[in-house]
């Protein structure tokens, strides 16, 4: 199917326009609830309650975040949580923007940026203590690689937290993946059966998938 070329979209490399917008929508929850509960028909709270399981974790304690956007997971973490948060994103705008965001909450001590392409992740097997992967996994064009690679640098034990569109949730689902897709910046998707088998198989266990409006909020813990 030919690409579109559609003014501010474009694949997230290019750091298109639509990047920005999406960020300021999650960072802005004056505007962007509204935007939320009418384009993709759940609350932005969900996002930000996800996120405040960061701050329960003990210092020492090793964060992935990816893809990390402009850094709307960073509200989770508290100054002084003496934790690593790896921010991975594969745009360095993003990442830019992501430590913008940890600076003005006072936690960028805590805050590594890195490059990264989620498909194949330079991390060791089983760095992690939690990963966190919010409105990502529709956004790769291989969800299942991506999926594999979060599992493999989860440790035993480490837990799994994360939203995606997901195919079957709703109507939006898949008219916004068929114009995402054609407009570069949504991958093929998945459907609630597709994330459920995929996490199972990369050796994540207590599966649990949230499905709200479009998009489905999922929690795991690897075995
Ligand atoms: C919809 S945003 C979500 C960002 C953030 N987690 C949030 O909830 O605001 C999708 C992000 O995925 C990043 N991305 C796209 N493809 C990627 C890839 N292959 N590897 C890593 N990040 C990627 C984009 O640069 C963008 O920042």
């Amino acid at each position: 199917m030919p690409r579109l070329r559609i003014p501010g979209f474009g694949s997230w490399g290019e750091d298109p326009l639509w990047a920005t917008f999406y960020d300021w929508s999650v960072e802005n929850p004056r505007f962007g609830r509204a935007i939320w509960k009418f384009g993709v028909g759940t609350s932005l709270d969900k996002l930000y309650a996800a996120a405040a399981e960061i701050g329960s974790l003990p210092a020492g304690s090793k964060v992935l975040d990816v893809p990390c956007g402009g850094g709307v997971a960073t509200r989770g973490l508290k100054p002084g949580q003496n934790i690593t948060y790896i921010a991975a994103d594969i745009s360095q705008q993003m990442l830019d923007k992501t430590m913008a965001a940890a600076r003005e909450r006072g936690v960028a001590d805590q805050v590594h940026p890195q490059v990264s392409d989620v498909h194949n992740l330079h991390f060791a097997d089983g760095e992690f203590d939690l990963v966190v992967s919010f409105t990502g996994l529709h956004c790769f064009p291989d969800p299942h690689q991506a999926i594999r690679e979060i599992g493999r640098v989860l440790k035993p034990g480490g837990h799994l937290t994360g939203s995606t569109l997901l195919l079957d949730a709703s109507w939006r689902s898949k008219p916004m993946t068929v114009v995402g897709k054609r407009a570069n910046l949504l991958g093929p998707g998945l459907t609630t059966t597709q994330l459920e088998s995929w996490l199972a198989e990369a050796g994540l266990t207590s599966i649990k998938v949230d499905i709200s409006g479009a998009i489905g909020y999922f929690r795991a813990v690897r075995r």
